[in-house]
């Protein structure tokens, strides 16, 4: 799996996400109050840029009368039809089994292990025998 350096993390502070295109597929990284995912920017029920809907929370009722809300800003609604999907997985809520968009992992990584630039001199191997110095090509 390529890692793909996407953008620093003051870019993309908790409540933003950020659209790009990796290998040629459209996908949006969001960050969900300091976590980071990645989702397909593709609803698959008739292909709308899903990731543009707006972010809200699960309804959920384990008996009639009552409503529990949760997972306040981590559920995605798709802006054409409103189907609901989990930024965390991917999964969908009207048919789980049937429906899912493709989730990819994302997560924060220390600048030294990701900034090794584009930019890298030729070098070549200097040592010293006896009174002379040596260049190796
Ligand atoms: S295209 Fe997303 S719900 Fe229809």
């Amino acid at each position: 799996m390529a890692r793909h350096v996407i953008a620093a993390v003051d870019e993309l502070p908790p409540g933003a996400r950020k659209f790009l295109e990796i290998d040629g597929r459209p996908i949006a990284v969001f960050n969900i109050k300091g976590e980071y995912f990645g989702l397909m920017n593709r609803c698959p029920h008739q292909g709308a840029a899903l990731c543009e809907g707006p972010l809200i929370g699960l309804a959920q009722s384990r008996e009639p009368g009552e409503i529990e809300y949760t997972k306040l800003g981590e559920i995605i609604r798709c802006p054409w039809h409103g189907w609901e999907f989990d930024i965390r997985t991917g999964q969908s809520y009207c048919d789980p089994r049937r429906f899912r968009v493709k989730a990819y992992p994302a997560h924060v990584e220390p600048g030294a292990s990701v900034v090794k630039g584009p930019y890298v001199a030729e070098t070549v191997t200097v040592k010293v025998e006896s009174n002379y110095v040596v260049v190796e090509l």
